[in-house]
């Protein structure tokens, strides 16, 4: 049994247009979880860096993520959010870490070679490296939970492998625990509303894609209706959905927006034509999202209170990542000259 107190750790990169996916595999969840656990939200700016940000937007996209941290209900004052710039200890942890890894360990990561594509040798070492700067933001609070989209699934399996590693190779079995993933709901891979087996992402040239956090109640709609399909009825069973991945999509995310178990959905809307599935949907998704959206503009209008929300998480993250750094730092080996 780990000794380690049960603490949450999630982190959302400020890369601009925020989606239904980020919210519903991640942000939603944040929300929740916030009931039985200490939580911490991160904004992960030194992230979004591995590919080149203009600073302005990137000062802005990070404001996004907070305001959307708030807006969809995380607060502030009894749970920490911050950016993670803000914490510099997330960077000297990362160092040590890239120094625990192993290189046929990243070698192995999917998300890499996705996003490195054809021409790999022009990635930034950054983005090469990105998956223990992740581990480094959990392990510096030792949190036990991380919740994330199912595309995380193997960066927080490296993030206990490299926990692992360290407290073997120096010889302090508990110093590090082994954090959990939370892959939870009926969205944990929200697809492209063009096309259901692609995921849907920031980067997707196609704005009707996604549904951004952003997006008005007539554009949710619009997007909803335009909507890729196929030419049959909805299935009556979850399994048959296996073959029907525009009809898992809209369901799963009906689903989860309606905060109901998928196969409730399915029976609800089985022998149904796709268009009334639609039209339920934008009703749904504008009454859930619209006014989170509405809230984050508002919250963006006027910076100044998300601001003061990321310096003043900033500071209480600092706090606990600095006594385990001291504790990294005499693990390892590193002189402390003690304050005079
Ligand atoms: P990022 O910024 O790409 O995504 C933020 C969160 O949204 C989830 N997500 C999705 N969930 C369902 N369907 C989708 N289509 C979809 N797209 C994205 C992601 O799984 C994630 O939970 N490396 C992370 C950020 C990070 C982090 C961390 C997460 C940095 N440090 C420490 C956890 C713990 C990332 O790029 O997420």
């Amino acid at each position: 049994m780990s000794s380690h107190v049960a603490r949450v750790f999630s982190g959302v990169q400020p890369t601009g247009n925020l989606h239904l996916g980020n919210y519903l595999g991640a942000i939603k969840n944040f929300v929740a979880l916030q009931d039985t656990h200490p939580c911490l939200y991160c904004v992960v700016d030194l992230h979004a860096i591995t590919v080149f940000q203009d600073p302005a937007e990137l000062r802005h996209n990070t404001r996004e993520v907070a305001a959307a941290f708030i807006a969809a209900g995380v607060d502030p004052k009894q749970h920490i959010i911050f950016n993670q710039a803000q914490v510099p200890e997330h960077a000297e942890l990362a160092w040590v870490l890239n120094c625990v890894a192993r290189m046929g360990w990243l070698n192995r990561m999917t998300q890499f070679k996705e996003k490195a594509g054809k021409d790999r040798e022009k990635a930034s070492v950054g983005l090469y490296v990105y998956p223990n700067l992740m581990a480094a933001d959990i392990l510096l609070y030792r949190a036990t939970h991380v919740p994330v989209g199912e595309d995380q699934k193997q960066h927080i399996e490296l993030a206990r492998d490299i926990a692992q590693k360290f407290n073997n190779d120096f010889d302090k079995p508990d110093f590090f625990p082994q954090p959990e993933p939370l892959i939870q709901g009926p969205a944990t891979r929200v697809m492209s509303l063009r096309d259901g087996t692609k995921k849907m992402s920031k980067s997707d040239p196609s704005d009707l894609a996604r549904i951004t956090m952003l997006d008005t109640p007539d554009e949710i709609a619009r997007k909803i209706r335009k909507a890729k399909t196929d030419p049959d009825a909805l299935p009556d069973t979850v399994s048959a959905l296996d073959a029907r991945p525009e009809a898992a999509n809209l369901l799963g995310i009906y689903a989860a927006l309606a905060d109901r178990p998928l196969a409730g959905v399915v029976d609800e809307f089985a022998g149904a034509q796709f268009s009334k599935l639609k039209e339920e949907l934008a009703e749904l998704a504008t009454a859930t999202i619209g006014p989170i959206g509405a809230e984050m503009q508002r919250l963006m209008d006027d910076p100044t209170g998300v601001d003061a929300a990321l310096a003043d998480g900033a500071a209480r993250a600092r706090a606990i990542a600095d006594g385990v750094m001291q504790d990294v730092r005499a693990a390892v080996g590193f002189l402390q000259t003690p304050a005079p």
